[in-house]
């Protein structure tokens, strides 16, 4: 288990230069739950187990109604401000009804041009500001950093509060990695669980912060081998390498990805992550033929394998593949909504009585 570092006891200048790693001591409770989620790395194998755990718990008390009316009351005292500064449809919406499923009420700022920031006030003083009426603040933005400055910000004033990740920049997305885990684990629940399979992720890696978190969630599980399939401009980061290298995970960084798809557990797809390009049109020139899983690839994937997608999807995969078994990426956004109330339900400490009411009432 982390041992808690305090974010009030350290300048912003010196948590900067802290790696992401060292970061994470300073994100969790003194009990071991996280407080402010902004990274994978903050994660652990127990708190992972922990988490899934108790998003299958929920979903299945939320089956009957009095199931949802003892969800529903556990946070009825609680507040969440959702600020979205990107697009987004599936996090903010799963955000949203897991929120509502513990009875937290919520508000939302998805447009900056109604907010004060207008009228000059820095992004800073306007979080600060929203955090007043709050208790947790869940946030999606462009600037990579920002979340991390929020929550120092935050944790070095009188009135802390808890602020999650809902995807920060290119660099990482902890909440879609958890789900993702969460339905991999669902997965091969029949098939070993998520030891020794191969993982294979194709499309945007370079610019894809999902596939960022998640590759580095995956070292928790032994005998993972993860594959990086994509054009040379769309390759994985080198400091996601070094990461696997340090965890001794193995690993594979390809241009073939119609080669590694008969040996794939799970194929994760990506889309190109085009907002990012530098110059305009920089994407479309890039041959991405190869890199989309098509009707006839069905053929190729073994019968227990499963696709996976964050989406939103382009042409990525064919929607031939849809109805097919094999295709999770449905069931990704809803697991997206369980794992979400098992989180903020472990940031407020009601993961306990959870945990007893479905010992009592459902065991
Ligand atoms: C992803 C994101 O925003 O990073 N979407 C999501 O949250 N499900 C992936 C993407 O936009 O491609």
């Amino acid at each position: 288990m982390l041992k808690k570092k305090r974010l009030d006891e350290i300048s912003w200048e010196d948590y900067t230069n802290l790696t992401q790693e060292e970061q994470a001591p300073y994100l969790v409770q003194a009990n071991g739950r996280p407080y402010h989620v902004l990274i994978a790395q903050q994660f652990e194998r127990e708190s992972l187990d922990a988490l899934c755990d108790l998003a299958t718990r929920i979903r299945k008390i939320a089956k009957s109604k009095d199931g949802m009316r003892f969800l529903s009351d556990l946070l009825a005292h609680k507040r969440a401000m959702l600020y979205f500064h990107q697009p987004s449809s599936r996090t903010f919406l799963s955000f949203y009804a897991a929120c509502q499923i513990l009875g937290i009420a919520l508000a939302e700022v998805r447009d900056p041009s109604i907010s004060s920031e207008q009228k000059g006030e820095s992004l800073e003083d306007s979080v600060r500001t929203f955090s007043s009426y709050f208790d947790m603040i869940i946030m999606r933005t462009p600037f990579q950093g920002f979340v991390d400055k929020m929550a120092w910000i935050l944790s070095n004033t009188e009135r802390p509060l808890p602020i999650i990740n809902a995807g920060s920049g290119k660099d990482q997305h902890p909440t879609q990695a958890l789900l993702d885990i969460y339905t991999l684990q669902r997965s091969f629940e029949k098939s070993g669980g998520l030891e020794n399979k191969h993982i294979v992720f194709c499309g945007d890696l370079k610019r894809g912060r999902t596939v960022r978190s998640l590759s580095r969630l995956l070292t928790f599980y032994p005998n993972i081998k993860q594959t990086f399939a994509a054009p040379d401009s769309l390759q994985i980061g080198e400091d996601i390498l070094q990461y696997l290298r340090n965890a001794n995970v193995e690993y594979n960084v390809t241009n073939d990805f119609k080669g590694t798809i008969p040996e794939a557990d799970a194929i994760y797809m990506t889309r190109i992550q085009d907002e990012w390009d530098t110059s305009p049109g920089e994407s479309k020139k890039i041959d991405l033929t190869d890199y989309s899983f098509t009707g006839a690839d069905l053929e190729r994937l073994p019968r227990k394998s499963i696709i996976m997608h964050p989406l939103p999807r382009r042409n990525e995969i064919d929607t031939a593949c849809d109805n097919d078994p094999r295709a999770m990426y449905w069931r990704q956004m809803r697991n997206g909504m369980w794992i979400r109330c098992a989180l903020i339900a472990t940031i407020f400490g009601r993961d306990v009585a959870i945990n007893n009411y479905y010992t009592l009432n459902l065991k």
